[in-house]
C-alpha cells in the first residue's frame, strides 16, 4: 500500500482529488492537512469532513494548518469560482462538526507522520504551500524522508489564472512556493496550470461521470453545480482556459501520486518563484537554458495517460 498524505484547501477540485485518492485500492490516505486558499482554513476543514462523510471515511485524521500565507495576507481566495464556502455554497444540514478535527496542528502532523514512516510517505499538495514551507522550516530533514512530492501549482507559460501571470496556489503564498521549490530535495512532480488546461476532459465525459447512480455522484453534482456553470461561460473558456472542457486541476497531482505510470512525458528543469515583480510576484520561473545554477530541478508534467485518468475519476464516485 502506498502511504499518501494530502495537503488541501478543499475547493471543488480538491474534493474531486480527495475522492480519487480514497477510491484508489493501492493507496492508504494517512491524513489530510488543511490550509487557507480557496476559502478560510476553518471552511477547508469543514469541507474535508463533508467529503470524508460522503465517502464513509471519517476515520481518516484531518488536521487544521495555516490560516494565512507566510507574509501578510495575500487577499486571494476563490469564492467566486468554488463558492464562498469552497464547496459551491450547497447547504448541508448534516455536515460533521469541527470537533472531529484533530487537536494536533497540520504542520506538526506532517512532520510526525513523515518521521514515523521515513521514505514511505508521498505528499500531494493541491493548495498554497504554506503548511509545507513551515514544516520544512521546523524540520529541515523532512524532504529527505519523503518518498515523493506531487504539487498542483505554478505555471510554465506565464499564463495566470489569479494574477496576470500567477497561478492561484503559488500567487496565494509566493514565499511558501519559493521555499518548497528551492528546498524540498525529494523527487517532485508538478501539475502546472497550463498543463491542466491542455489536458482537459470533455463535457460529455463530465456529464457521464456525474450521472453515475451513486450517493458520491449525487454529492459531487451538488457541490460542483456552481463552478460547473461558471466553467461553461464563454468568458471563462476564452480568458482562463482557452478552450471548452472539464478541468479538475488538483486531480492530476493526485493521479500521479496514485499511479507511477500515469505520467507519460515530463520536462525536468530547474524552477523558482518570482517574489518581487510588480506584475510577476508568484509566477513560476522555468529555466530551460541553464542560468539558475543552484535551482532545484522538478518534473513538469507534459503528457499523461488520460484514459487512466478517466478511470480514476469514474472510480472516485463509485
Ligand atoms: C488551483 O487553484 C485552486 O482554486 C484549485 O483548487 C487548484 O488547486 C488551480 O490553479
Ligand atoms: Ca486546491
Amino acid at each position: 500500500m502506498k502511504k499518501l498524505l494530502l495537503d488541501v484547501d478543499c475547493g471543488v477540485d480538491d474534493a474531486q482529488a480527495i475522492m480519487m485518492a480514497l477510491a484508489a485500492p493501492n493507496v492508504q490516505v494517512v491524513g489530510i492537512t488543511c490550509v487557507h486558499g480557496n476559502t478560510s482554513v476553518e471552511n477547508v476543514c469543514k469541507n474535508v469532513l463533508r467529503v470524508l462523510q460522503a465517502c464513509n471515511r471519517l476515520e481518516i485524521p484531518v488536521f487544521k494548518g495555516a490560516a494565512k500565507p507566510i507574509l501578510g495576507d495575500s487577499g486571494i481566495s476563490a469564492g467566486h469560482f468554488h463558492g464562498k464556502d469552497g464547496l459551491g455554497d450547497a447547504p448541508d444540514c448534516n455536515a460533521p462538526g469541527l470537533e472531529l478535527v484533530q487537536k494536533e496542528n497540520a504542520v506538526t502532523a506532517i512532520i510526525r507522520i513523515v518521521n514515523e514512516n521515513p521514505g514511505e510517505v508521498s505528499l500531494a499538495a493541491t493548495a498554497p504551500l504554506t503548511n509545507l514551507a513551515l514544516a520544512m522550516r521546523m524540520d529541515p530533514s523532512l524532504p529527505s524522508k519523503l518518498k515523493a512530492l506531487y504539487i498542483m501549482g505554478g505555471n510554465t507559460e506565464s499564463r495566470g489564472n489569479t494574477t496576470v501571470c500567477g497561478e492561484f496556489n503559488f500567487a496565494a503564498d509566493p514565499e511558501a512556493a519559493y521555499v518548497v521549490l528551492n528546498e524540498y530535495h525529494c523527487p517532485t512532480y508538478l501539475a502546472c496550470w497550463e498543463f491542466t488546461c491542455h489536458s482537459m476532459l470533455s463535457w460529455e465525459f463530465c456529464d457521464e461521470w456525474l450521472a453515475q447512480e451513486t450517493s458520491k455522484a449525487r454529492f459531487m453534482k451538488k457541490i460542483f453545480r456552481h463552478s460547473y456553470e461558471i466553467s461553461q461561460t464563454e468568458r471563462f473558456q476564452k480568458e482562463f482556459v482557452a478552450g471548452s472542457g472539464f478541468i479538475s486541476c488538483d486531480s492530476y497531482a493526485v493521479a500521479a501520486a496514485i499511479d507511477d505510470s500515469f505520467i507519460i512525458e515530463s520536462d525536468y528543469y530547474p524552477v523558482s518563484v518570482e517574489l518581487t515583480g510588480t506584475h510577476t510576484r508568484g509566477m513560476m520561473i522555468v529555466d530551460t537554458v541553464g542560468f539558475l545554477k543552484n535551482a532545484r530541478k522538478v518534473f513538469l508534467m507534459k503528457k499523461v495517460d488520460l484514459e487512466k485518468f478517466k478511470q480514476m475519476m469514474m472510480a472516485a464516485l463509485q
